[in-house]
């Protein structure tokens, strides 16, 4: 047949249709079914945005208040996933219980398989979506040996999630409304993000006609990974391996002689300041607000200032990206760093999801099944072992 086009990495192949996110890296824009980014962010909620995402449009407030009861009572998971998470040893990465518990699923739900009846795939990603704060909680609770905290129905889909994280037996929790609002917000940021690695992973999965938890669990395995979702983890061991804003310029000088990369600079699509990156710089300053500053912000402001002064940065147009400042937010918080991946995991799941449903129900869209450069040897005599 014809050659095919070497594209690794797919850095300029569209592999399918898609009316749900836009992103214009030249010009710094995001938008979610063409609501820019920080409008959503200034005013909406995680829910309303899941919403939008899988639906594509806005609720109105009838709708809205559906929605969130739907979800909102979707929040347990059986007990055998608890059994499951807790069959781990203690020092498992989240991620991975996570990972494994979203992928069972299906075996909880068969009804996932039918990907051709509308009401099923609906009532699944409402599980989905609902449940997988459950499972990233009881992740976490495992890993630091403490009892599972239950879904409580009087609080809103972030609330509740803070609750299962951080309550103890002795008192209720409840989150600050500004800590509330910055996690709204990040959660936000997180929700998708078009064709990028995860999402392509699902999308693939998807495509040989598969469940959207079976999906799911493929987009976490890849978000897995330090250069993608594990990158704010990764930005912190950074900055704490810095140590002191004296020792940024040496820092930065091992970083364009190719000793390491600048964690939480660059972006495949972003060529501009990332507009995620501006608003958690923002929320960072209210969440502080709560915490105390995180001595290690010093660190990341210097080292921003002086790569966007920089010609190695300014020529290959790397800029801040959204995990730059996240993982600090995070750190105040006192989330554990294995734990970052995990929150970026969360809200994304409402973007796979929404990105499954567009996959699986477009009538062009093929298995994907890329082709490739072959560079090996052509036909040779097989050679008997004694021989060889
Ligand atoms: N520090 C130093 N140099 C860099 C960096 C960096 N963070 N990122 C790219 N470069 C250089 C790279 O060495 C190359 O230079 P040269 O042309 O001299 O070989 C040039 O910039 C182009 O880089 P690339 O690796 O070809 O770009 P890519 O589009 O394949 O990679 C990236 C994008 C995000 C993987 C990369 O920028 C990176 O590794 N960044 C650090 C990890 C990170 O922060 N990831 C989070 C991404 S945003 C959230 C998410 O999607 O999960």
């Amino acid at each position: 047949g014809p050659l095919a086009t070497y594209d690794p990495g797919f850095m300029n192949t569209a592999a399918c249709r898609s009316a749900i996110t836009y992103i214009d890296g030249d010009a710094g824009i995001l938008e979610y079914r063409g609501y820019p980014i920080d409008q959503l962010a200034a005013s909406a909620t995680h829910l309303e945005v899941a919403y939008l995402l899988l639906k594509g449009e806005l609720p109105n407030a009838d709708q809205l208040a559906s929605w969130e009861h739907t979800v909102n009572t979707h929040r347990f998971v059986h007990e055998n996933v608890g059994n499951f998470i807790r069959s781990y040893r203690h020092d498992a990465h989240p991620m991975a219980k996570m990972m494994a518990a979203v992928a069972s699923m299906q075996t909880f739900y068969p009804s996932s398989r039918r990907l051709d009846d509308p009401e099923a795939r609906e009532m699944n990603i409402v599980r989905l979506i609902a449940k997988i704060p459950t499972m990233a909680a009881w992740s976490y609770r495992h890993s630091i040996g403490r009892h599972y905290v239950y879904p409580n129905d009087e609080l809103g889909y972030v609330d509740n999630f803070l609750a299962m994280l951080f309550q103890s037996q002795q008192r209720v929790y409840q989150a600050d409304p500004r800590v509330s609002r910055a996690m709204e917000i990040l959660f936000i940021l997180h929700a998708d993000h078009e064709q990028n690695c995860s999402t392509n992973a699902v999308r693939a999965v998807a495509s040989a006609g598969n469940d959207v938890y079976t999906s799911a669990g493929a987009g976490i395995g890849a978000l897995f990974g330090p250069l993608h979702g594990g990158a704010n983890e990764a930005v912190l061991k950074m900055l704490r391996e810095i140590g002191s804003v004296d020792r940024v310029p040496e820092f930065v000088e091992g970083v364009k002689n190719g000793k390491a990369r600048l964690m939480g600079f660059g972006h495949r699509v972003y060529k501009n300041y990332d507009p995620r990156a501006r608003i958690i710089k923002k929320a960072c300053d209210d969440v502080f607000e709560v915490t105390g500053v995180n001595p290690l912000l010093e660190i990341a402001v210097e080292l921003e200032r002086i790569a966007l002064e920089d010609e190695y940065f300014v020529k290959r147009r790397l800029y801040p990206n959204v995990d730059f400042y996240s993982g600090l937010i995070y750190e105040a918080l006192k989330f554990p760093p294995e734990m970052f991946t995990v929150l970026f995991a969360v809200p994304r799941t409402a973007g796979w999801a929404a990105q499954w449903l567009e996959g699986v129900t477009d009538p062009e869209q093929k298995i994907m099944r890329p082709k490739q450069v072959y560079t090996g040897h052509r036909e040779r005599d097989f050679v008997p072992v004694e021989a060889r």
